[in-house]
Parts: structure tokens; C-alpha cells; sequence
């Protein structure tokens, strides 16, 4: 244990020096960042394993969260059965018969992929083609997009938890391509899962990606343009609400990107990450 606690001691005392030298100073190659990441991962996780069985799931050590003046501190996470729990609630996902007119036309149900811990949770609203192709949510355009956002707040698509209300592919009339928006019924039906994964996961901040992710998790509808931008909770959970990646595609204005990206910044402060002068300043000439 003490070789550990010294290595990450260590870890910890140049681990701002770094940031502030990729942000303020001379730019830390996107790389060298990742690298730092990925330490503060593998501290995390051998912090886990090294932490006595003891410490329950209910500890205010579960998170890292926002309340927490430790920060500098190696951030311990109790040992818990998560990824085991969810691995179960993907088998019985998987197995979900409650619209038998989506069993009949799935190929994939698409659960959801990330980081069992991830501090950040994306929610879309459901699987189209592409994704229940291959059984992995947002790898399809409009995923291609998201998957650019990640990385422009510099996260790797690991690191976070993505997930649909609708775990399966909205079923279409024979003949009929494209995609169609989930009925409330099905939604209904849908739901508990995504509940459930909410509460294992038991992210930091939460994104609703689309109005239907605003409604499924907050149960009311709200015009995009006035919900967006702004926090709501889910089960206490801090939600931003922000337009779909798939509005993006069809409506190619900087100024529309801009607004994505200022509710990324609110999410990247929440969280208290490090945001650089150049993510602070994308897209802002669209809107000078
Ligand atoms: N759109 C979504 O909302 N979710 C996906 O998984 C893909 C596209």
C-alpha cells in the first residue's frame, strides 16, 4: 500500500503544475492529458481495490463530488459490485420482451456503453439504424458528432456513460428508412431501465440530449430553445438539457454549435474540469 499512496502522491503534486501548464502556458499535447487521465483512473481504481471492504457504498466517498475539498486528495472509491450489477442488468436488458412489437423488429437491444463510475452521463433519445446494427448507442452520424464533443472537452468516450431512453430501435413501416421519435407508451415501458442504470452508475451531472431525453427523465415536455442551457435534477442528479447532435447535423450554423458548446462549458464546470482558453473561445465568432 505505501508504494502506492507515495505514487500517487507524487501523482498529485504535479498534477496541477501540468494542467496549469496545458492552459495557461505552453498548450500540453491532447496526449500528455489523456495520459494524466488515464493515472487518475488507474489511481482510482487501485484506490478501490485497496480500500478496506468495510467502507459501504452510502460513504460520501462514492463520488468525488462537487462539495468535495479534498479534490487534491487521492480520490478513494469503496469497493462495490456495480460492475457486476449492471453486467446483470444488461443480461436481463437484453433479454426485455415488454414491446413485443420492438422484439419483433430489433436486431440489437442497445443497453448502453462506459465507464460503470463515470462522473458524466449522456442520455439520448433511442437506437437508429446504425446503432441497432451493432448494438452500441450514438455510432451512427449523429454519434460521429458526439463523439467530437467528447473529445473537445477532452474526455474519451470510456471515460463517460451513454445511454438512450429507448433501448430498442423504434420500429418502422415496412419499406420506410430513417428514424422515428418514441411514443410515450414505449418511453413508459423503457424507462425503468434507464433508472436503473442511473442510480448504479450514480454519475455526477447528467446530459439529456434532445427533447426526448428532457421528457423521458424530467416527464414533462418543454420547448427545446427555452430548456436548454439550463439545470434541472434528476433524482437529485444535475441534468443539463442541450440540443440533439442530430439538430446539429441538420441545422449547420456556428451559432447553434455555440449555444451545444456553452451548456458543455456549464457541464465541464460542474464537474470542475480544467476548461483552456481555446475551448473557452469555439464557435465564438459565429456569435461576435
Ligand atoms: N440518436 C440517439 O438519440 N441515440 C443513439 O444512440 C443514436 C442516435
Amino acid at each position: 500500500m505505501l508504494h502506492f499512496s507515495l505514487f500517487f502522491q507524487a501523482i498529485d503534486s504535479i498534477e496541477p503544475l501540468l494542467r496549469r501548464m496545458s492552459h495557461q502556458l505552453s498548450p500540453l499535447p491532447r496526449a500528455s492529458l489523456a495520459s494524466l487521465q488515464r493515472l487518475q483512473d488507474l489511481e482510482e481504481s487501485l484506490a478501490r481495490e485497496h480500500t478496506p471492504p468495510s467502507c459501504s457504498m452510502s460513504t460520501p466517498l462514492s463520488h468525488s463530488s462537487a462539495q468535495d475539498t479534498t479534490d487534491h486528495l487521492p480520490r478513494q472509491q469503496p469497493q462495490d459490485d456495480r460492475v457486476e450489477k449492471l453486467a446483470l442488468l444488461k443480461d436481463q436488458a437484453l433479454e426485455c420482451q415488454r414491446c413485443p412489437h420492438l422484439v419483433k423488429s430489433r436486431r440489437n437491444v442497445v443497453f448502453g456503453v462506459g465507464n460503470p463510475y463515470a462522473s458524466l452521463m449522456f442520455v439520448g433519445e433511442a437506437p437508429g439504424e446504425e446503432e441497432d446494427l451493432r448494438g452500441e448507442p450514438f455510432v451512427g452520424k449523429a454519434g460521429e458528432l458526439l463523439t467530437k464533443i467528447i473529445h473537445s472537452m477532452d474526455y474519451q468516450r470510456e471515460e463517460i456513460f451513454i445511454a438512450n431512453i429507448l433501448k430498442c430501435r423504434p420500429n418502422m413501416p415496412a419499406g420506410v428508412t430513417g428514424n422515428r421519435k418514441p411514443k410515450p407508451e414505449e418511453m413508459t415501458t423503457c424507462l425503468p431501465w434507464l433508472k436503473k442504470q442511473i442510480e448504479l452508475i450514480k454519475p455526477r451531472v447528467l446530459v439529456a440530449w434532445g427533447s426526448t431525453a428532457m421528457e423521458g427523465l424530467l416527464g414533462k415536455s418543454m420547448l427545446m430553445r427555452q430548456a436548454r442551457g439550463r439545470w434541472f435534477e434528476f433524482e437529485g442528479i444535475p441534468l443539463m438539457v442541450t440540443y440533439h447532435p442530430a439538430y446539429l447535423l441538420r441545422n449547420q450554423s456556428l451559432s447553434e454549435k455555440r449555444k451545444v458548446w456553452e451548456d458543455m462549458l456549464q457541464v465541464l464546470e460542474k464537474l470542475e474540469r480544467p476548461i483552456s482558453q481555446k475551448q473557452r473561445q469555439f464557435f465564438l465568432s459565429a456569435t461576435a
